[in-house]
C-alpha cells in the first residue's frame, strides 16, 4: 500500500512507541523490557536506522505500523489513520479503500462521538442545572467538567437511539453500539444511559470507546451503569484516564491507582495528573502491563471501606506478580482520594503519598494486627499469613530479601524462613533474555553491517562483489545476493522478505548488535565511512580467500608430483601464478 510507505517515510518509529514503552538509549539502539510479554531484562529493541523492532524474548517485530496494530489492538488501516491523525500527516480520505472490519470499528466510534456531543450538550443545557451544581458542591467546576466530557444523558430515554438512527445508523450497528437497547417488543431502541452524569472512557490513544452513569438520586440503581462491552471496549483492558495520566506517570516515574472516576478526577484536577482508576473491576494482567509500560512503580490509593481494602488486596496480587514496585497509601479519617483532597489540598496528599509503606512493610502491619505477635506460634502464623503474597514476587533475589525483611519485622526465626523456602523454591524468576550472538567472521559482521546501514556504501562497494567468491559463510552469500537483488531500492522489509527464518534472525541480531552494550556482539559502528570500511573487509576477505586458494592448490600440486602426473601439476602451477597475480594486479589497480 503506497500510502502506508509514505506514511512510514514521515514517522519515526522511536518517537512513536517511545509513547507506548519507556525506551531507554544504549549506543545506537534503544532498549525496553518487552510490552509484549513480561520480563526484567529488556530484550525489546528498536531501531532507528530500518525502523523497525523487534523482542529477542518472545519474538515479536515489525514496523511502526505493526506495532501500533499490536498494541492497541488495531486493524492495519486504523493504525495508518490514527498514526497519520497523531502525527499530523496528510491522509487520502477515501474510508471506502478500508477492510469490513475497520468500517465496522470506524461507525462505533463514530457512535461514541455523537452520544458525546450529545451528552455534552445535555449538561450544558436549562436541564443540566441540577448536575452543574452536583458537580459544584463535589469541587469539580465548570474548566475541569469540560476537561474530562462530562455529560449529561437526557431523562426521556429516545434522543440518543433517535440521533443515531437519524445519522443513517441501522438496527445492526445500534445494537453492536452498547449504547442503545432494544424494545423488548421489537419496536426499536432506547437509550441505555437515562438521566445520568455521563464519564467518558477514552482509549489509551484518547478515543472514546465506552461511557459510565452516574446516577444523581439515591432512587436510581446502580449507583454506576457502564456501557456493555463492545467491538472496541473491553473492561479489562481499560484505565480510566490513561491517556492523559501516562504523562506524569513518566514525568514522576509512577502511577497513582485509584478505585472511582470522581477519584481521579478530584486529584487530576488538583494536579496529581498521574492517576487512574480501573473502575469497579479487579486489576487484570492487561492493565497492570499498560501502566508498568511508563512505570514500575505504583501507588495504589483505593478506598479505606472493607470492600476497599479487599479491591486493594485482590488488585495488589495482581501487581506483585507482574513485577511491580508498590507502595500503598492509606488516608487518615476514612477519607477517599477525593474527600482528602478537597479537605486538605495537594501539598498535603503529595507528603503522605512520599511516605506511604511498600506493599510488604503494609502487610506486615497488617499482619502483625491481626495475629498475636506476643507468642511465638502467632508470629509464625503472621509469617504464614504473608507467605502466599512472597512467593508470587517473580524475582527469586527479590523473593529472599523480602522474606528476611518481613520475618525481622515480625520477630520470626530466619531459621523458619529458610525452612519455608526451602519447601517452595521454584524459581519463577524470568531468565534474562540475550540477543542472539551473530555466528560470523567479525570482517563478514562488518561487511554487512556497513553495507546494511550506509546507501553510500552499497552502491559503491555491492558491484564490487557481484561476482566474486571470497570463500565467505554461506549465510553472508545469501544476504549478499537479497542485497544486490534489491539494488538501490532499499528497504529492511524488503530485505527480509528474501531471507528464510534463521538469516532474517541473525540479520536483526547484526543490525542490533552494538559496541556500546557490553557483552555483547562488537561490531564497529560505520559512522561516515562506511564505503571505506566495506571495501577494508572485502580486501582483507579477498587477502584471506587468496591465501586459502593458494595452499590448497600447492598441496594439489604437491600431490600430483607425488603421483608423477607432470601435466596436472603444470596445469596447477599456472593456475598458482595466476592467483598471485590477480592479488598484485588489484594491489596496483587504484591508480
Ligand atoms: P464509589 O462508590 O467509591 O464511587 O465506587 P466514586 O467513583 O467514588 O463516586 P462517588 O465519589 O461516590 O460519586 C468506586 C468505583 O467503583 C465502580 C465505579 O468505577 C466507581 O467509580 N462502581 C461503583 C461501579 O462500577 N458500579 C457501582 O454501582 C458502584
Ligand atoms: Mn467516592
Amino acid at each position: 500500500m503506497e500510502f502506508a510507505q509514505q506514511l512510514k517515510s514521515n514517522l519515526d518509529i522511536v518517537q512513536v512507541v517511545g509513547e507506548y514503552v519507556r525506551l531507554k538509549k544504549t549506543g545506537s539502539r534503544y532498549v525496553a523490557p518487552c510490552p509484549f510479554h513480561i520480563e526484567k531484562t529488556p530484550s525489546f529493541g528498536v531501531n532507528a536506522t530500518h525502523q523497525f523492532y523487534k523482542c529477542f524474548g518472545c519474538g515479536v517485530g515489525g514496523d511502526v505500523i505493526k506495532f501500533v496494530m499490536e498494541m492497541d489492538g488495531l486493524t492495519f488501516w486504523e493504525a495508518c489513520t490514527q498514526l497519520a491523525e497523531r502525527y499530523g500527516i496528510p491522509l487520502p480520505k477515501r474510508m471506502d479503500a478500508a477492510d469490513e472490519d475497520t468500517r465496522r470499528r470506524a461507525g462505533m466510534y463514530e457512535m461514541h462521538e455523537i452520544a458525546h456531543k450529545l451528552y455534552r450538550a445535555g449538561l450544558a443545557s436549562a436541564a443540566g442545572a441540577e448536575a452543574r451544581a452536583y458537580l459544584s458542591k463535589r469541587g469539580v467546576h465548570a474548566k475541569l467538567a469540560e476537561e474530562f466530557g462530562l455529560g449529561l444523558s437526557d431523562r426521556g430515554g429516545q434522543s440518543l437511539a433517535k440521533q443515531l438512527q437519524q445519522a443513517g445508523f441501522g438496527a445492526q450497528q445500534l445494537e453492536a453500539s452498547g449504547l442503545v437497547l432494544a424494545r423488548n417488543d421489537g419496536s426499536g431502541f432506547f437509550d441505555r444511559f437515562r438521566g445520568r452524569l455521563m464519564f467518558p472512557i477514552h482509549s489509551e490513544t484518547g478515543k472514546i470507546i465506552a461511557f459510565a452513569g452516574r446516577a444523581l438520586s439515591d432512587e436510581d440503581q446502580p449507583k454506576y451503569l457502564n456501557s456493555s462491552e463492545t467491538g472496541i471496549y473491553k473492561k479489562s483492558h481499560v484505565l480510566y484516564n490513561l491517556h492523559r495520566a501516562k504523562k506524569g506517570m513518566r514525568q514522576n516515574d509512577h502511577s497513582i491507582l485509584v478505585e472511582g472516576y470522581m477519584d481521579v478526577i478530584g486529584l487530576y484536577g488538583a494536579g496529581v495528573t498521574e492517576v487512574v482508576a480501573s473502575c469497579g473491576t479487579t486489576l487484570g494482567p492487561d492493565q497492570v502491563r499498560m501502566m508498568r509500560r511508563h512505570s514500575e512503580n505504583i501507588v495504589v490509593n483505593f478506598d479505606p471501606d472493607p470492600a476497599g481494602a479487599a479491591a486493594t488486596e485482590r488488585s495488589i496480587q495482581k501487581l506483585v506478580e507482574e513485577g511491580m514496585h508498590i507502595r500503598v497509601l492509606t488516608l487518615p479519617g476514612e477519607m477517599d482520594p477525593d474527600e482528602f483532597i478537597q479537605q486538605r489540598g495537594v501539598e498535603a496528599y503529595r507528603t503522605l503519598c512520599g511516605k506511604s509503606p511498600r506493599y510488604f512493610e503494609w502487610l506486615s502491619d497488617r499482619a502483625r494486627e491481626k495475629f498475636d505477635v506476643r507468642s511465638g506460634e502467632g508470629r509464625v502464623e503472621a509469617f504464614k499469613f504473608l507467605l502466599p503474597a512472597i512467593q508470587k514476587l517473580p524475582d527469586k533475589l527479590e523473593r529472599a530479601a523480602v522474606a528476611s525483611d518481613v520475618a525481622s519485622r515480625l520477630g520470626v526465626d530466619k531459621g523458619l524462613v529458610l525452612e519455608q523456602f526451602r519447601k517452595l523454591a521454584v524459581d519463577r524468576s524470568l531468565q534474562p533474555m540475550r540477543m542472539p550472538r551473530v555466528e560470523l567472521p567479525a570482517n563478514e559482521k562488518v561487511l554487512l553491517r556497513c553495507l546494511l546501514d550506509s546507501g553510500e556504501a552499497r552502491t559503491e562497494v555491492l558491484p564490487l562483489i557481484a561476482d566474486k567468491e571470497l570463500g565467505w559463510q554461506a549465510e553472508t552469500g545469501r544476504i549478499l545476493t537479497a542485497m544486490q537483488a534489491l539494488g538501490s531500492d532499499f528497504s529492511f522489509g524488503q530485505l527480509e522478505a528474501r531471507l528464510n527464518e534463521a538469516d532474517r534472525t541473525l540479520l536483526t541480531a547484526l543490525v542490533f548488535a552494538d559496541g556500546a552494550a557490553r557483552g555483547e556482539d562488537e561490531v564497529t559502528l560505520p559512522a561516515e565511512h562506511a564505503s571505506a570500511q566495506a571495501l577494508d573487509c572485502l580486501r582483507v576477505m579477498e587477502g584471506a580467500g587468496r591465501e586459502t586458494a593458494r595452499a590448497l592448490l600447492k598441496a594439489r600440486i604437491a600431490a600430483a608430483e607425488r603421483e608423477g602426473n607432470v601435466e596436472e601439476a603444470m596445469r596447477l602451477s599456472m593456475e598458482l601464478e595466476g592467483v598471485a597475480g590477480a592479488g598484485r594486479r588489484r594491489r596496483q589497480a587504484p591508480q
